[in-house]
């Protein structure tokens, strides 16, 4: 089932609330990182840059046609080989990726679905040991633009304790101006 509140409105305006290169770097997907998995790619407003940076595969989840078919069509045209989308309903069926496979999981605008939960052991299980967690999400603010309803809507602290319970590490938090925040967790020993 598609998660509460996580329907985009149209591409031109969701693309003018992020600069997605810089809150990449920042968030740590960088050259060192080869595979990367993400829930809920959308219009693949990260996963494109993503799949510029990464060195491996870039799979890119969703359960919406419209979303796989507009992230596919970027990855044609700018000619990167390196994407794999999956039109996939990730809360009832998982990533269909295997075991510690990535090296980075992308959660971004999607934690304030049902179960979050769900989310945050199948990017434990996919991720290799040692492999980088990204959280990003709206501002705790009912004045950012848009974002899911506020009673919904999880604070960094909120984010972090649902990944502690699914076995990630070192929390860091980010800024990612103007309205968003950033959280990069490891995957720990089990
Ligand atoms: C708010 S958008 C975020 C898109 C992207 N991560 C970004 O930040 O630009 C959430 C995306 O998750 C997808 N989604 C919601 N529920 C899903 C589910 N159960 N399985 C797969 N995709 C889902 C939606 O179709 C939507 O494209």
């Amino acid at each position: 089932m598609k998660g509460r509140e996580s329907g985009m409105p149209a591409r031109e305006m969701w693309e003018q609330f992020f600069n997605p290169e810089q809150a990449l770097k920042i968030m740590g997907l960088d050259g060192r990182v080869a595979d990367v998995a993400e829930f809920g790619c959308g219009y693949g407003t990260f996963t494109i840059p993503a799949a510029k940076i990464a060195r491996g595969a870039v799979y890119a989840v969703d359960i919406e046609e419209e979303m796989v078919a507009a992230t596919e069509n970027e990855a044609k045209k700018q000619g990167l080989c390196n994407v794999q989308t999956m039109r996939r309903d990730f809360m009832a069926d998982g990533s269909g990726l295997k075991e510690e496979i990535v090296d980075y999981v992308m959660l971004f605008n999607i934690l304030h679905v049902e179960r979050p939960e769900i989310l945050l052991r199948e990017a434990y299980r996919i991720l290799r040991r040692g492999g980088t967690l990204g959280i990003i999400h709206w501002n705790y603010d009912p004045a950012t633009p848009r974002g899911p309803s506020m009673d919904i809507r999880p604070r960094p602290a909120q984010c972090v304790a649902w990944a502690r319970e699914a076995g990630f590490i070192n929390p860091k938090e980010h800024d990612l101006k103007p309205y968003h925040y950033g959280i990069v967790m490891v995957k720990g020993k089990e």
